[in-house]
């Protein structure tokens, strides 16, 4: 079993380089089988989502020809499977994207219900109301879900909630399809464009990705090569720049779209940060006192991003006053607090709030990584405590940032990975 022991505490000083995006690079991989040619896909980071993606492509018949870190080649010429292996889709949320390549590319597939962090209720019921929309049947058995259809058929999606994975699906589904398909009250996530600007440069018709309404015009096929590089993470961004707060530190942080930041900005500059928008690509944050209190409603973008919500969790810990969350995308995503109280925060969750009662320091303790975002909040508490502290449960971490460590040690954290 591997731990992460950090030494604390320490300010955070120093430039980071933040890598490609996560959530498009899980839409991107799987989307390259509407290609049926071969693209070149760069700016991919290295974790273990995209490992797990890369190994499932390849079993379906995918070729994928690693040039580079972060550089893949996919050749997608030759699908031999419509029925990924469910011992992998079932490990994390992103392999449902599968469902709708492989129905756009072959007309059926079948694809394990996906796994994930466990953030509460996950249900699919947006994304079948769009694949039945689109003339496909589907069927739900035996923790699978079927679908087929001879030839989709463009229509009109107006999806009930604001669903990230359900646009994304719909999207990928429309792209071959004939005739026009309008998604109505679609989510606007950077990674929403990003994957519509990808299909596009492949030859794709899509209007309208980030804002409510997308409009896809079918085509008869895409073009056979291409490249394409992923868009900067919005979401480790912003956990570097709620870093640089929690330690009273000062980060610079290139490669990142400011535009997409703007939310959790306004946020720290309302808790007394300072932060700089240094043009072109990058923005420093600093921080000199104790954070004020604030009051953050998680929404869906440009709303403040429920993924940073355990990151800026830490900041209330330490912050004056009472600091209250209210956690409006999922039913279940406080569960990093009973590890913060177990170094000295205080704070009460009830059902989707949470109040913070900001403490003047939090001391080091051995704690459990909860979710992916929640292990990062964990690494940056332990960062602004005093002594020593040990996370466990480092997979989910691992799932979704590309060098953590290294990139935490650069900016002079004394942290490291031990096995036991
Ligand atoms: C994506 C992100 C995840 C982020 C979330 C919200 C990826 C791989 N993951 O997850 O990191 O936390 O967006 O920004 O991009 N819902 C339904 N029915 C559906 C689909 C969703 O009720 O068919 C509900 C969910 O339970 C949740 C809300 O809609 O309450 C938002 O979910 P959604 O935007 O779909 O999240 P994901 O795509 O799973």
């Amino acid at each position: 079993m591997e731990k992460i022991v950090i030494e604390g505490k320490t300010k955070l000083k120093g430039e980071v380089t933040i890598s490609g995006a996560k959530n498009a690079a899980v839409a991107i991989l799987p989307a390259t089988i509407l290609i049926n040619g071969i693209c070149t896909i760069d700016n991919i980071p290295e974790i273990s989502d995209i490992k797990a993606y890369c190994e499932i492509l390849e079993r379906i018949g995918v070729k994928i020809n690693r040039i580079s870190k972060n550089t893949l080649q996919i050749d997608t010429r030759n699908i031999s499977s419509i029925e990924p292996p469910l011992e992998i889709t079932s490990k994390f949320r992103a392999s449902y994207y599968l469902t709708g390549a492989l129905l756009g590319r072959c007309g059926h597939a079948i694809v394990g219900m996906p796994g994930g962090c466990k953030l509460g209720a996950r249900p699919m019921d947006q994304h079948i109301k769009a694949f039945e929309a689109l003339g496909a049947t589907v069927d739900v058995e035996q923790g699978k879900i079927e679908v087929k259809a001879k030839k989709l058929q463009g229509n009109s999606i107006y999806l009930d909630i604001v669903s990230v994975g359900a646009t994304i699906n719909a999207m990928i589904a429309a792209v071959l399809a004939n005739g026009t398909t309008t998604i109505e009250n679609a989510a606007k996530e950077p990674h929403i464009v990003d994957l519509a600007n990808f299909l596009n440069k492949m030859g794709a018709n899509i209007i309208g990705a980030g804002t409510d309404r997308i409009r896809i015009q079918g085509v008869k096929e895409l073009k056979k090569e291409g490249t394409y590089s992923v868009v900067p993470d919005q979401i480790e961004a912003g956990t570097f720049m709620l870093s640089a707060v929690a330690t009273r530190g000062d980060i610079t942080i290139k490669n990142c779209i400011t535009k997409h930041l703007e939310s959790i900005t306004a946020k720290l500059i309302e808790m007394g940060a300072k932060v700089e928008d240094l043009g072109g690509d990058a923005i420093r944050v600093s921080m000199n006192k104790r954070p004020n209190k604030a009051s953050v409603k998680t929404l869906p973008y440009p709303g403040f991003p429920t993924d940073l919500q355990p990151l800026i969790g830490v900041v209330m810990s330490l912050a004056e006053g009472t600091s209250v969350i209210n956690e409006s995308i999922w039913d279940s995503r406080f569960q990093y607090t009973e590890e913060l109280i177990k170094m000295g925060a205080k704070i009460t969750a009830q059902g989707k709030v949470a109040f913070f009662e900001g403490v003047e320091k939090l001391v080091g303790a051995p704690v459990h990584a909860t979710d992916l975002r929640a292990g990062a909040a964990l690494i940056v508490a332990g960062i602004s405590a005093e002594g020593t502290t040990q996370i466990y449960n480092l997979e989910y971490i691992d799932r979704g940032y590309e060098d953590i460590e290294e990139k935490f040690r650069k900016l002079g954290a004394k942290i490291t990975r031990v096995k036991e």
